[in-house]
């Protein structure tokens, strides 16, 4: 039988996850697993449904309805289906990701995920970015990288992507938001954002996007021992 390999990658928002493991995974030809998301999904679910934030008691009701669902294109990018309709687009914006912060603290929402992205992780090699792949969802994963960026570097590049997407907010305003929901997410009782053990640290503040890239190829490569 074939073998697959995991691997997961960790690190706070705008660090650059997505796009490096989405370029990595392609070059080794695994799956690639954006679970945010996933969690950003369940966070326009509750916003439809004018949920308040903070409330684990409503947002648990609307798990058990929730008909979430990934596809994967040609491409290799992840699109997110919430009650068959492609919601991909919809929950990249910044209230979305204020939602999805609120909703991925409460731990009925941790577990009611888990298990949807273990089993993604068990039919082929995957690599997986989010926050807890390395401590909690993988904790077997045979790479585990903890990505991460100073966090004006990582509100620069936020800054850059939302006003390319018509979305105006000052550069101080987005910096703001990054901290918060670093703090947010590092300092919830439900799996935090921590650094894996035996994680390799790697920090892209100075590295242009084809060197991150390269540099999680590299670790990728020399733990499996395979090449891109
Ligand atoms: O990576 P992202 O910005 O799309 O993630 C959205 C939110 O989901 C973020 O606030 C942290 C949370 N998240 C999480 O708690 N665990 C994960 N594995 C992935 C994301």
């Amino acid at each position: 039988m074939e073998r697959h390999y995991s691997v997961a990658i960790d690190g706070p928002s705008g660090a650059g996850k997505s796009t490096i493991a989405r370029a990595a995974a392609q070059r080794f030809g695994f799956l690639y697993v954006d679970t945010g998301a996933i969690y950003r999904t369940v966070g326009l679910a509750a916003e439809r449904r004018g949920i308040a934030y903070g409330d684990s008691a409503a947002v648990g009701e609307l798990l058990g309805g929730l008909d979430i669902r990934l596809g994967h294109g040609e491409d290799g990018v992840q699109r997110e289906f919430l009650g068959g309709e492609d919601v991909s687009g919809l929950i990249r914006t910044p209230e979305i990701s204020r939602r999805a912060s609120d909703v991925s603290a409460m731990p009925a929402v941790r577990a009611f995920l888990l298990d949807m992205q273990r089993s993604l992780g068990r039919s082929m090699s995957v690599i997986m970015d989010g926050r807890d792949i390395g401590t909690v969802v993988l904790p077997d994963a045979d790479v585990k990288i903890f990505l991460t960026a100073s966090a004006e570097c990582r509100a620069e590049r936020r800054f850059r992507e939302l006003a390319a997407k018509g979305i105006d907010m000052g550069f101080d305003e987005v910096l703001r938001e990054i901290v918060a929901r670093d703090e947010h997410d590092s300092s919830r009782a439900a799996a935090p954002l921590t650094v894996a053990e035996g994680a390799s640290v790697i920090d892209t503040s100075e590295l242009t996007l084809a060197e991150s890239i390269e540099a999680v190829c590299t670790v990728i490569s020399e733990k499996l021992g395979v090449r891109p």
